[in-house]
C-alpha cells in the first residue's frame, strides 16, 4: 500500500494544495555562504513575490539574509507548512525526525546521496520515518524543488522564474527540469508550475497528475520520467485526468535504461509496455523535450482536432509532400478535397494549377490565396485540422503567410464551424525570425520542420480522441 493510499485521496489533495501554497516555509541548512545550495534556496524564496513567513534553520547562525535564524525546526514558533532540507544526506534523518515532532506536513529533500548512489539503507530510514507520519508528504530526495509560477513562489535552489502560463511540468531529472525552464521561455510557452521529483520516495508523478487535474492554473501536463514506482497508479491517474498529459519516457534503449538506474535509481521497464499503456490511458508520448514543448504549445493554444483528416496549404510543393508524409507516418490522413472546397480554392489559383491536398498555392502566394484556401478548409466538414506552410522561395511573401494565419485564428472566434486547429510550418532563414516571434507571442504554434508540425498535429488529434472517449464513458 502506498503512502497516499493510506491517507486517502481527498486528504492528499488538501495537503498538496498547501505544499504549493504554504503560509510558512523553513530552509534547513540555510547558509550565509552564497556558494551553498541552502543559501540559494533561501534567497529564491526571499526574492519571490509570494508572501509567507520564512525561517532559516542553521545551528551556527543568529540571522541569514536579514532573517532570524533558528537552531532547529522545533525552535520555530507557530506552524511550518513547508520545509526545504539542504544538509548532507547523513544529517537528513535527524532533520526529518524534527519535522515529525514539529508536525510539518510538507517536506522537500534537496539533498543527494540516497538510492541514486546505491545508498538504499539511508533512503529506507527516511521511508520508515515518513511511514510514522501519515500526514506528511515528501518531495525527493535528490530534487531541485519546485517553482510555482502561478503564485510567484520559487521553492528551488535554481535561479530564474519561468514565464507564467498553463503548462505544468514534472521532471525526474533536476538538471533537465532547469533546462526546460529556459527552453520554455525561449519557445514562449508559459508554465504554471515545474517540479523536480528526484527519487520519488513519496510524492510521485501520479500524485502530481491528480493535483494538476484540479489546478485551475494548469491546462496541459508534461512529464519527463525515467521510471515509475507504481505503474498501475500512474496509468490510472493519466486515465482519470481531464487534461492532456504528455509523457517523455527516457531509457528506451538498453544503454539508456542502464543510465537511468545510476541517475535516479529507476528501473526503466519495458519500453513497449510503457508506450502501449500510456496510449491506452489517453496520454501522449513524445520522444524528447523539444517535442513536448511543440505539443504543449499546440495543446495550450489550439482546439483539439475532432478527427484525423488534415488539410495542408503550402506555397512549395516539396514542403507539402514532406508534410503529407509526416502526417501519414503519424497516423493522420491527408484526404482528397471535396468538390465544393476544390471550387472555392480553384477560383483564386493561377491558370494551369489545380488544387489538391496538399494544396500548392504556388511560390508567389500572398495573403489572399492563403486566406481563401484556409477559409475553405475551415468550412469543410471533411477536414479536422489545418497546416499552413511557407517556404521562402525567392519571391515568396512570408509576411503575408503569417498575416493570413493570424487573421484566420482571429476569424475562428466568430464561427462555430471554424473550431479546428491551425498550425504553421516554415522553411527559410532570417526573414522568418520576426514573423515566427510575432506568431509565437500571439500563441500561434509554428514549427521549422514538417515532422515537428505533424507531431504537434498528432497531439491535437490524440487529445480529440481522449475527449471523445471521455464523453462516451460519461454516457
Ligand atoms: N540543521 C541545520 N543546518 C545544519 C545542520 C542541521 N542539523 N547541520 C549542518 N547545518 C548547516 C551547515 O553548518 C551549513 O551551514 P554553514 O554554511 O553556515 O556552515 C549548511 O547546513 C549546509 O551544510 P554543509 O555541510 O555545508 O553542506 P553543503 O551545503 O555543502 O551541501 C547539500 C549540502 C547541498 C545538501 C549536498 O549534500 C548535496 O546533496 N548536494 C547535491 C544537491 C543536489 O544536486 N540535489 C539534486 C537536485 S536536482 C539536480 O540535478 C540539479
Amino acid at each position: 500500500m502506498t503512502h497516499h493510499q493510506i491517507i486517502g485521496e481527498n486528504h492528499m489533495k488538501i495537503k498538496l494544495h498547501r505544499f504549493f501554497q504554504p503560509r510558512s516555509i523553513a530552509v534547513v541548512g540555510a547558509s550565509k555562504d552564497s556558494r551553498k545550495i541552502g543559501h540559494a534556496a533561501l534567497k529564491n524564496i526571499l526574492i519571490s513575490e509570494y508572501e509567507c513567513n520564512l525561517y532559516p534553520v542553521n545551528p551556527g547562525e543568529e540571522s541569514i539574509l536579514g532573517l532570524k535564524c533558528y537552531p532547529k525546526i522545533t525552535d520555530i514558533p507557530g506552524t511550518v507548512d513547508l520545509v526545504l532540507i539542504s544538509v548532507p544526506a547523513a544529517i537528513v534523518p535527524k532533520v526529518m525526525q524534527d519535522c515529525v515532532h514539529k508536525k510539518v506536513h510538507n517536506v522537500i529533500i534537496i539533498s543527494s546521496g540516497f538510492r541514486e548512489i546505491g545508498n538504499h539503507e539511508l533512503e529506507h530510514t527516511i521511508q520508515e520515518i515518513i511511514k510514522k507520519a501519515p500526514d506528511m508528504r515528501v518531495l525527493g530526495p535528490n530534487t531541485m524543488g519546485y517553482k510555482n509560477a502561478s503564485d510567484g513562489l520559487d521553492a528551488s535552489f535554481v535561479f530564474g522564474m519561468p514565464r507564467q502560463g498553463n503548462l505544468a511540468l514534472i521532471s525526474q531529472s533536476g538538471a533537465l527540469g532547469m533546462g526546460m525552464i529556459y527552453l520554455a521561455n525561449n519557445e514562449y510557452v508559459g508554465l504554471s508550475k515545474i517540479i523536480g521529483v528526484g527519487n520519488k520516495l513519496d510524492i510521485d508523478d501520479d500524485d502530481l497528475i491528480d493535483y494538476f487535474r484540479d489546478d485551475p492554473d494548469t491546462k496541459v501536463i508534461g512529464l519527463y520520467i525515467e521510471g515509475v514506482k507504481d505503474g498501475r497508479q500512474f496509468m490510472n491517474s493519466i486515465k482519470a485526468c481531464n487534461k492532456p498529459v504528455i509523457v517523455v519516457k527516457a531509457g528506451r534503449s538498453t544503454a539508456g535504461a542502464r543510465a537511468t538506474a545510476s541517475h535516479t535509481g529507476s528501473m526503466a521497464g519495458s519500453d513497449q509496455i510503457y508506450g502501449a499503456a500510456i496510449k491506452q490511458a489517453g496520454g501522449i508520448r513524445c520522444r524528447d523535450v523539444v517535442e513536448l514543448f511543440d505539443m504543449a504549445r499546440a495543446l495550450a493554444g489550439q482546439p483539439p482536432a475532432h478527427g484525423n483528416r488534415i488539410g495542408i496549404i503550402t506555397n512549395g510543393g516539396g514542403l507539402g509532400i514532406l508534410l503529407t508524409d509526416a502526417c501519414e507516418a503519424n497516423g493522420l490522413q491527408v484526404p482528397k478535397l471535396s468538390e465544393k472546397t476544390y471550387k472555392k480554392i480553384d477560383e483564386v489559383l493561377p491558370d494551369l494549377i489545380t488544387p489538391n491536398n496538399p494544396i500548392d498555392l504556388v511560390a508567389d502566394a500572398g495573403f489572399y490565396r492563403y486566406e481563401v484556401a484556409t477559409r475553405a478548409l475551415l468550412e469543410d466538414p471533411q477536414i479536422d485540422g489545418i497546416i499552413i506552410a511557407s517556404v521562402h522561395a525567392g519571391y515568396a511573401r512570408p509576411r503575408e503567410w503569417a498575416g493570413a494565419i493570424l487573421q484566420m485564428i482571429r476569424q475562428r472566434k466568430y464561427h462555430e464551424t471554424y473550431k479546428k486547429p491551425i498550425l504553421g510550418t516554415w522553411v527559410g532563414g532570417k526573414e522568418f525570425e520576426d514573423l515566427v516571434l510575432d506568431l509565437k507571442t500571439a500563441g500561434v504554434p509554428v514549427y521549422p520542420s514538417s515532422w515537428r508540425t505533424a507531431r504537434a498535429m498528432y497531439g491535437l488529434v490524440a487529445e480529440g480522441e481522449r475527449i471523445r472517449r471521455e464523453m462516451q464513458e460519461e454516457g
